[in-house]
């Protein structure tokens, strides 16, 4: 936390933070605290509109991505990262469980991390996952509580994303957002078996305006088969947006009807965009 908060700023009144006695506070007077368990509460007064991801979600996406089946794409993150910058501050929007993020930050000693996320399950594992890596519990739908210009890289991955507010934090230039988006083929042979919410085809669309003011620079395909097995696909319906329709039980009867071993198409975009 001491490493990446200059490169913080208040949530409420935006001056820059200081850090002390497991609190960081602005010159305006606001304070907030840094949990026992690592990570800092940046986020306004009042109840968040939105929550994070519950613990069993959590749960079942650390366990998944623990036997490797996006390694793959880690990797590919970690290269795109390496493509941007040696060194600064690498920011994970809706990071979740720091999985990304550790793999960009492992043998890059000039690089800090910084996830933000709701999910207090989440942030737990994130402040553990690497000694680089600090974490915070920030709506990424809010003003972002990061200096204007200190991110040389953000990381947006399967989640929610703010154009306006990832244009204002990027370094003005060289900085780049790394966005991970999946592609209507994404987790094709579960979607029927399993009841998995279906990529929207206009997701793009969509996309595109919420990215007004950043300029695709590249665009790379990331596609793979994965094999998994039942409990790899019941923790992947668990972890992902059918565990709010689906009850825990059916996904994983559903998950067991299944052949022993499905190989499962893994299809995403990584692109990059610069501040327009
Ligand atoms: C599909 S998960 C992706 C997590 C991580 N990027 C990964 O791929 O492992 C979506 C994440 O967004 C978080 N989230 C949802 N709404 C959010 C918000 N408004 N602000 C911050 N995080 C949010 C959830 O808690 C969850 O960790
Ligand atoms: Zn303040």
């Amino acid at each position: 936390m001491e490493r990446v908060t200059p490169a913080l700023a208040c949530p409420v009144c935006t001056a820059g933070l200081t850090l002390g006695a497991g609190t960081l506070r602005c010159s305006g007077g606001h304070a907030f605290d840094v949990a026992r368990q690592g990570y800092a509460s940046l986020q306004r007064g009042g109840a968040p509109a939105v929550t994070g991801d519950t613990a069993a979600m959590v749960a079942a996406r650390d366990a998944f991505l623990g036997r490797g089946h996006y390694a793959p794409l880690a990797r590919a993150l970690r290269d795109a990262v390496a493509g941007v910058t040696d060194d600064g501050l690498c920011v994970d929007l809706a990071g979740g469980t720091g999985y990304y993020l550790r793999a960009v930050l492992e043998d890059r000693p000039g690089l800090l991390g910084l996830d933000l996320d709701l999910s207090k399950p989440a942030l737990r594992r994130a402040a553990r996952a690497h000694e680089r890596l600090a974490a915070a519990a920030a709506d990424v739908w809010q003003p972002l509580p990061v200096r204007t210009g200190a991110a040389a890289v953000v990381l947006s991955v399967f989640g929610p994303r703010n154009g306006p507010e990832i244009r204002r934090v990027l370094t003005p230039g060289v900085g780049r957002l790394l966005l991970v988006a999946p592609t209507p083929a994404h987790l094709g042979e579960l979607v029927g078996p399993l009841g998995l919410l279906a990529v929207d085809p206009r997701k793009a669309e969509r996309l595109d305006a919420r990215l007004k003011g950043l300029e695709q620079v590249t665009e790379t395909a990331v596609t793979y088969r994965a094999s998994m097995g039942h409990a790899d696909v019941a923790e992947l319906a668990l972890m992902g947006p059918s565990a709010h329709h689906v009850a825990a039980d059916e996904l994983r009867a559903r998950a067991a009807a299944l052949p022993d071993r499905v190989h499962v198409t893994v299809s995403v975009t990584l692109s990059s965009f610069a501040a327009a």
